[in-house]
Formats: C-alpha cells, sequence, structure tokens
C-alpha cells in the first residue's frame, strides 16, 4: 500500500537541535567511531538522509570529507546549523535530495564510506533506496546501513503509525500522552527504572520526547530481516562486516558491509 502521509522529520529535528541533550554530540562520535573509526580518517563519506546532522559533524570530526544530503529541506537546514556550528568546514558540503531521484544520485559520485542511519525504511521504497545506496559505494568501501527490524508487532506499529497520523494536532499531542505514559510504564516494569527523560538517553545521544514524536509520526514505515537485506546486497558484491540485530525489540538492525574491490 503506497503511504500519502509523509512525516517532517526535519521539524522534529530542529525541535532537538533547539533542546539538544548534553552529552549528545560524544555520545554520537563515540558510536559512529565504534562501527567506523579507522575507516573515516582521509576518506570520502556520504551520509544519506542525514537528519539531525550529527552523524555527518561525527565523521567530520573523524576526519573524513562529508557529503550529507536528506530529502527534507528542514533536516538539511538543521544538518547545516551543525555545519555552522562546526565553523563551516570546506570539505563537508550539504544537499537537498532524495535517495529515490535517479537523476540527483547520478551526480553523487562514488563514497568509500557511505552511511544511512534509520532512513531507507523511511523512502516509501526501501528495495530500490537500498540499492541506490549501494550503488554509491566505491570500490573496497563500506555500506553503514540501519533498518527497522521485522517482528510480531510490526503490522500493529503500522497500525499505530496510520492512526496517528490520521488525528487533528490535539488529539496527537493527547496520543503521545498516553504512548509516553504506556512507555514509562514498561520501562519501570520491565527494566525496573525510569528512562532518561532529559539527558542524551540512548548511545546515539537521542532525545526521549523526540524519539517518540519521530516514531509515532515516521511515515513512511517499512521492515526487513537480515535475511532480505543479505540476499539483496550479497549479489551486488557486499560481504557483511558486522550486524547487531535488533532481535524481538522493534528497533534498528544494524549493519556494516564491504563492497568487494
Ligand atoms: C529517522 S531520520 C534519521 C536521521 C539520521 N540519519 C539519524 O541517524 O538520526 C530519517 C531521515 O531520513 C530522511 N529521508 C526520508 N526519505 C528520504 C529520501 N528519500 N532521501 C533522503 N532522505 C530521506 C528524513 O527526512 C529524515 O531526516
Amino acid at each position: 500500500m503506497t503511504e500519502n502521509r509523509r512525516f517532517s522529520f526535519g521539524r522534529n529535528w530542529q525541535k532537538y537541535l533547539d533542546d539538544i541533550p548534553p552529552g549528545a554530540t560524544a555520545a554520537m562520535q563515540a558510536y559512529v567511531a565504534d562501527w567506523l573509526g579507522p575507516s573515516l580518517l582521509g576518506k570520502s563519506f556520504l551520509d544519506i538522509g542525514s537528519g539531525q546532522g550529527l552523524t555527518s559533524l561525527s565523521a567530520h570530526a573523524l576526519g573524513a570529507d562529508v557529503t550529507s544530503f536528506d530529502v527534507d529541506r528542514l533536516s538539511v537546514a538543521a544538518t547545516s546549523r551543525l555545519h555552522e556550528h562546526a565553523g563551516r568546514p570546506s570539505n563537508w558540503r550539504i544537499l537537498e535530495g532524495s535517495i529515490l531521484d535517479h537523476q540527483f544520485v547520478s551526480q553523487l559520485g562514488k563514497y568509500e564510506v557511505v552511511g544511512s542511519w534509520g532512513v531507507l525504511h523511511h523512502t516509501g521504497a526501501l528495495w530500490e533506496a537500498l540499492a541506490a545506496a549501494a550503488g554509491l559505494v566505491a570500490d573496497g568501501g563500506y555500506l553503514w546501513i540501519a533498518l527497522y527490524h521485522r517482528t510480531r508487532q510490526s503490522g500493529r506499529s503500522l497500525v499505530i503509525k496510520r492512526s496517528y497520523a490520521g488525528l487533528p494536532g490535539p488529539g496527537r499531542r493527547v496520543f503521545r500522552a498516553g504512548y509516553a505514559i504506556a512507555k514509562i510504564i514498561k520501562s519501570v516494569i520491565v527494566r525496573r527504572r525510569l528512562p532518561n527523560l532529559n539527558g542524551a538517553y540512548d548511545a546515539r545521544g537521542m532525545n526521549w520526547w523526540r524519539d517518540i514524536e519521530d516514531w509515532l509520526g515516521g511515515l513512511p514505515y517499512e521492515v526487513s530481516s537480515p535475511g532480505e537485506v543479505l540476499a539483496h546486497l550479497k549479489p551486488l558484491g557486499f560481504e557483511l562486516i558486522r550486524l547487531e540485530d535488533a532481535i524481538a525489540e522493534a528497533g534498528n538492525d544494524v549493519y556494516l558491509f564491504r563492497r568487494t574491490p
């Protein structure tokens, strides 16, 4: 089913940057270094769907020449805020465009490292977007992606997102409050602790409230399994280097692939 509602991730990323959690930049840089550290120094890095811009900022701090792009004008503006904050380095360029736009993609060139964290499943054409991202990786280069893991709850997640998207503004606020309360109760019961509501609450320096808005609003929404992803990328000459599988959580599977030279 084609998704006719599209969430403005960029608006949410602007709010995130207005109130960026303390420690978020350092957290993201440590996360990016853990996955890509040695591969970034002096290398070209493409950030597809750069969102709030923290991955691009981290890759630049780790020594890469960075190109960032996003389809959402407000995400492009958010990434530009971090570019400005970094002193407008000339080896970091920011573009507006879609990974599904063949003409735009054909002008990008090839990159030694291509990253797309939590993006391709929001394009409305996951496999087409994955093939386009793979096509931007130079021989011997790396592809780093995070994709929503398929679970038994994935169908229900889509129903929740569509119901939320169909509400008027005040209804969405009430929905978000109810969802937040349910998440807090679950965290207390399952993890025996409150979630970190004010600081950088996860390894990537995200903000708990902004993540709720991002997750509930995040349409289009598709899911995949590692088996499907491998079946798409192996014939294109990619070997799996590392996988962190979200297993039963409705989170992201994170993959690092290398394109065989
Ligand atoms: C959940 S955010 C992830 C942002 C960032 N990569 C991160 O790791 O936090 C998804 C981003 O993908 C962007 N996006 C969605 N469809 C896209 C497309 N077709 N081409 C490029 N970016 C896209 C959205 O605008 C949004 O900024």
